[in-house]
């Protein structure tokens, strides 16, 4: 999401343990129902309200596992970009001579095939919910018309990892100063791509997992073109998000600061 629309939910950034899922309700009964927060996903409900029981149910599952994937679902992306980025490939076949799952994949979404896109705004939704950010920026990758596309990557046959990339019009990108958050105004670096959203489930974070979809995103957002590291732009990046970007494609500069390449 870009810098400026996602201003208003900085702050619940900033105090990120407080921000699932607390549900007003209307108390008929006695007493207020228990609230607990789940130590794995960190989400606040009440165990003895159906709704919140079963809404608490599937967050958290996607939170830590991902979701459930069709071998049908997004068309599988080559990647030539990093030598590094080998995808594990497991045994051809189990113990008992079954073929064992697909190997670990990366697959583009195509905006025509509704059952692949209504299940990433699904995940969509899970992980806006996670970032306190908006729900209503999936249009660039889920038309035909859009700028943009979905990648997600699939491991077990679940989707356990997501970024969404939007192609920029000049004049969005900006430097990041990474250890005062501040933008650099006076400078309009010529960012191709920006990445609106990066998730992973976290069961799988620190595998490299996102390293490895925006590698994929870089050489399949504009099609016969190869994007540079240096090209894609970060909105406004969370503290892990961040951490990220620092790693991937921070710039440092002469003045011996870290800029991260952002838009608005
Ligand atoms: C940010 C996020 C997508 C990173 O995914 P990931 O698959 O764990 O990232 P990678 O394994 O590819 O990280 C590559 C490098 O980036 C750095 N990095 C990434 N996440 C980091 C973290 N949380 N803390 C410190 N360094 C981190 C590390 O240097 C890492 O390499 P290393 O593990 O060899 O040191 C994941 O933590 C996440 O989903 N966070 C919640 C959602 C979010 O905040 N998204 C960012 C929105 S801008
Ligand atoms: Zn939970």
């Amino acid at each position: 999401m870009a810098v400026n629309s996602r201003s208003r939910s900085r702050s619940k950034y900033a105090s990120k343990k407080s921000h699932k899922y607390v549900q007003s309700r209307l108390q008929i009964g006695p007493s207020e129902p228990a609230l607990v927060k789940c130590t794995q996903c960190e989400m606040t409900y009440s165990p003895s309200a159906l709704d919140d029981d079963a809404a608490h149910r599937l967050y958290h599952d996607m939170h830590l596992r991902g979701r459930k994937w069709s071998v049908n679902w997004g068309v599988e992306v080559p990647r030539t970009v990093d030598s590094n980025d080998v995808m594990p490939t497991p045994p051809s076949s189990s113990k008992n001579g079954a073929l064992s799952s697909r190997p670990e994949r990366i697959v583009m979404i195509r905006p025509e095939c509704v059952p692949e896109v209504k299940a990433t705004i699904e995940i969509m939704d899970r992980v806006n919910d996670e970032l306190n950010a908006p729900h209503d920026e999936n249009d660039f990758w889920s038309t035909a018309e859009g700028k943009g596309k979905a990648f997600l990557y699939i491991k077990n046959e679940r989707a356990v990892g997501v970024a969404t990339m939007e192609i920029l019009k000049p004049d969005r990108g900006r430097w990041m100063v990474y250890d005062t958050k501040s933008i650099i105004e006076h400078i309009r670096p010529a960012f191709v791509v920006g990445i609106s959203r990066i998730w992973v489930c976290r069961t799988e974070r620190h595998g490299k997992i996102a390293t490895k979809i925006l590698d994929a995103a870089r050489e399949n957002t504009i099609y016969g073109r190869c994007i540079d590291k240096w090209e894609v732009a970060w909105s406004q990046p969370t503290d892990s998000g961040g951490k990220l970007a620092s790693k991937y494609n921070g710039v440092r500069h002469k003045s011996g600061k870290l800029l991260i390449p952002c838009y608005i």
